[in-house]
């Protein structure tokens, strides 16, 4: 945990929803299973939500946390974790049950081939119908009146999902502005565009070509109305010579000895502290770097969640526990 991530991190568990972007393979799923974790152990109640294009493959995140039934409906992975994959389908049949009297009409809606062709058809109400099913669980109330899921974390598939989340009311409400999937669209978009209850969390890595992609990424993103809450640097190496004495001294010691097996060790770490540098001075937003750990899985996922838990750090520090 570096200094100064704590209470960037306390603030974002206090929003409602956070979305996890980025290009394929930085560690989307992982970083949303570690951050969903981190956020239950800082006392939050949190809805992991995966989003993935349809429901016939496999679920990716489910397994990184332990979600024994991944699907379109909500479950309980144990106390204060619960788990869902987000779905346009059941986005529009909630929706429909929202504008139709009758669940039974909703239910018979649902079974018309035309009307699910439809709300097939077209890639912006596949993204309403996502979108649809997120903001039902956002805003779902308990018993007590509380929201159900007072945090959601979204893992989305690739950074094109974020962006055409965002441009849904560019490309739907062109064609229908009003009416009941207007009202919807506007909403789901005030929610994401709300920085005080939405964050969108851009994973990349310490590497030139994914930072010079996380930068215009950002670009794209803010142009849509969709400003960063955080870059996710991830798979940071470790620097074994924070002196820079000790690392002179290697480097004095290497160059005297010609390639050596650790000069690209200790190339990638240059590489890796100049992709830091270039990225925070691009960014308007803080950049969270993650360390890369020798686990994959779901102990992957718990060493990462320990680095996102600057009070246990504390804590044991301290000798507390
Ligand atoms: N901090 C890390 N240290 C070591 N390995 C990591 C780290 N983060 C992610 N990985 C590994 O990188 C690979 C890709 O991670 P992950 O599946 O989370 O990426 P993704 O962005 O969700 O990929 P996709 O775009 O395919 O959904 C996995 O094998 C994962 O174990
Ligand atoms: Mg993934």
């Amino acid at each position: 945990m570096r200094r100064g991530q704590g209470p960037l991190l306390e603030a974002l568990w206090d929003r409602r929803l956070l979305l996890i972007s980025g290009k394929g393979g930085v560690g989307k799923s992982t970083l949303s299973a570690a951050i969903a974790r981190a956020a239950v152990r800082a006392g939050r109640t949190v809805l992991l939500a995966e989003l993935t294009p349809g429901l016939e493959g496999p679920s990716m995140l489910g397994p990184l946390v332990g979600a024994r039934e991944p699907g379109p409906e909500v479950t309980q992975v144990e106390p204060g974790l619960s788990f869902v994959r987000l779905a346009a389908p059941s986005g529009h049949r909630r929706f429909l049950q929202d504008v139709l009297p009758l669940r039974l009409m909703a239910d018979a809606a649902m079974r018309s081939r035309a009307l699910r062709r439809f709300l097939e058809a077209g890639p912006a109400l596949w993204e309403m119908g996502v979108m649809y099913h997120l903001l039902d669980l956002v805003r779902h109330t308990g018993k007590d009146g509380g929201f159900a899921h007072p945090l959601c974390v979204v893992d989305l598939p690739a950074t094109g999902h974020a962006l055409a989340l965002a441009s849904l009311p560019r490309s739907l409400l062109t064609v229908l502005p009003g009416g009941p999937i207007g009202r919807a669209v506007r909403e789901g978009f005030g929610l994401l565009q709300d920085t005080r209850q939405t964050a969108v969390l851009l994973a990349t890595l310490p590497e030139p070509l994914p930072v010079s992609e996380a930068l215009q990424l950002e670009g794209e993103m803010r142009e849509l109305g969709l400003p960063l809450a955080a870059a996710l640097l991830n798979r940071m190496p470790d620097n074994p010579f924070p002196e820079p004495h000790s690392r002179a001294a290697l480097d004095t010691l290497l160059a005297a000895h010609g390639p050596h097996e650790g000069s690209r060790a200790l190339a990638r770490l240059d590489v890796a502290r100049s992709s830091h540098v270039r990225l925070s001075a691009g960014l308007s937003a803080p950049v969270l770097c993650l360390p890369e750990r020798p686990a994959t899985g779901p102990a992957l996922v718990e060493q990462l969640a320990e680095a996102l838990s600057p009070a246990r750090a504390r804590q044991r520090a301290g000798g507390t526990s």
